[in-house]
């Protein structure tokens, strides 16, 4: 399948960022535990599978809620919960923060108890029909306005998809539209609304965020920083590399980079680590999503490293995150540990069938001890 995961093979040489000249760094760090604001774990047995990659090396994670059906109710998101622990060793200091899907019928009230009762961290906007399992998203954001309110009031952040629908809309400016479209207008109106606008992909949406005095921050995911859309579109079609947002432009995957190296507390780590059978991917419509659980902290340390800034990788992975959900940083570390190529499985099996792991296309120098 040409995935590389453990030879070099110089698929893609990991360009600098530009203007850093590579510095001489240490072959070890050591950083606060991290953790993942934006994640799939599905349920089941891809489940079983995937989410012990997750619970060994991070602390924490933002569970996304588009099962099918969604998790819509904090009843709902408490049972999920329950189901995702008992696929772990009964001793996992990892906890999953759980995520209620926004639907134009979500009750405020619901969210309020889940809220009080620390059963959800965030709530999820999906644009219907933006993204896998989306069906039951928001089409009339004026219909959920008074639901936004309420979590602005309670604190409760919003978690947002941010690319339109329109099929009018290319899909490569579906993110900048977004932006200007819905998420100014919703931030006009509900000013007090803390929103995380996920996995950016533009230097638009890198630009809004920077430019925003308060109440917004983006998740940015490692694929993002790795790949640009030649990777999935040139010298034949690379299903494992399609997902949603779609990888942009060069300058745009070097607008993230500088963004998540940047030490800005407002850019963090949200893997969005997507897992589908190889059998969902490979199809004449196959299903959108990177699964980068497993190397995901030995790909951003190269992407790190590469630029000469291992030292703003603890800000990205570790603390920026906390810091905007109002959490502390975990209080335990990981030591990450430079030498020869480290391999990481090039799939994953599960009860469904495998799953691909993401490639970055250039050796992976750093390993989590
Ligand atoms: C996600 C999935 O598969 O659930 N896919 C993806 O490409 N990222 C959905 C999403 O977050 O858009
Ligand atoms: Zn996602």
């Amino acid at each position: 399948m040409g995935i590389w995961q453990g030879e070099p093979s110089g698929q893609f040489p990991l360009r600098g960022v530009m203007g850093s000249m590579p510095k001489q760094s240490p072959d070890r760090l050591t950083i606060a535990r991290p953790d993942d604001w934006h994640l799939h774990l599905r349920d089941g047995a891809m489940m079983q599978a995937v989410a012990p990659h997750t619970a060994a090396h991070f602390g924490r994670a933002i569970i996304m809620p588009n099962l099918v059906p969604p998790v819509v109710t904090g009843a709902q998101a408490a049972a999920y919960r329950e189901r995702i622990m008992a696929a772990l060793p009964e001793d996992t200091p990892f906890r999953p923060l759980m995520t209620c899907y926004l639907t134009e019928e979500t009750d405020a009230n619901d969210l309020e108890i889940a809220h009080r009762d620390g059963i959800i961290t965030a709530v999820k906007l999906y644009p219907a029909g933006a993204t896998t399992n989306s069906a039951s998203g928001v089409s009339d954001f004026d219909k959920v306005r008074p639901v936004l309110e309420r979590m602005a009031d309670m604190g409760l952040p919003l978690c947002v998809h941010g690319e339109v629908t329109d099929p009018d809309v290319d899909i490569f400016d579906r993110e900048a539209v977004f932006i200007d479209k819905v998420l100014k207008p919703i931030r006009k109106k509900v000013p007090d609304l803390k929103v995380i606008m996920e996995h950016v992909t533009t230097q638009n949406a890198v630009d809004y965020v920077r430019d925003s005095r308060s109440n917004l921050a983006a998740t940015i995911t490692t694929h993002h920083l790795i790949i640009n859309r030649n990777h999935i579109l040139a010298g034949g079609i690379k299903p494992h590399y399609y997902c949603l947002p779609v990888a942009k432009r060069e300058k745009h995957r070097i607008a993230l980079v500088q963004a998540a190296i940047s030490g800005d507390k407002r850019f963090f780590l949200g893997t969005d680590s997507a897992p589908h059978t190889d059998a969902n991917k490979l199809l004449p419509c196959g299903c959108a999503g990177c699964f980068t659980a497993i190397n995901t902290l030995s790909c951003l340390a190269e992407v790190f490293d590469a630029a000469g800034k291992m030292d703003k990788l603890e800000n990205f992975t570790s603390l920026a995150g906390p810091r905007y959900y109002g959490l502390e940083p975990n209080d335990d570390t990981v030591t990450l540990i430079k030498g020869d190529p480290v391999s990481y499985p090039s799939s994953v099996e599960t009860a469904d069938g495998p799953v691909t792991v993401f490639d970055p296309g250039f050796p992976l120098h750093w390993r989590v001890q």
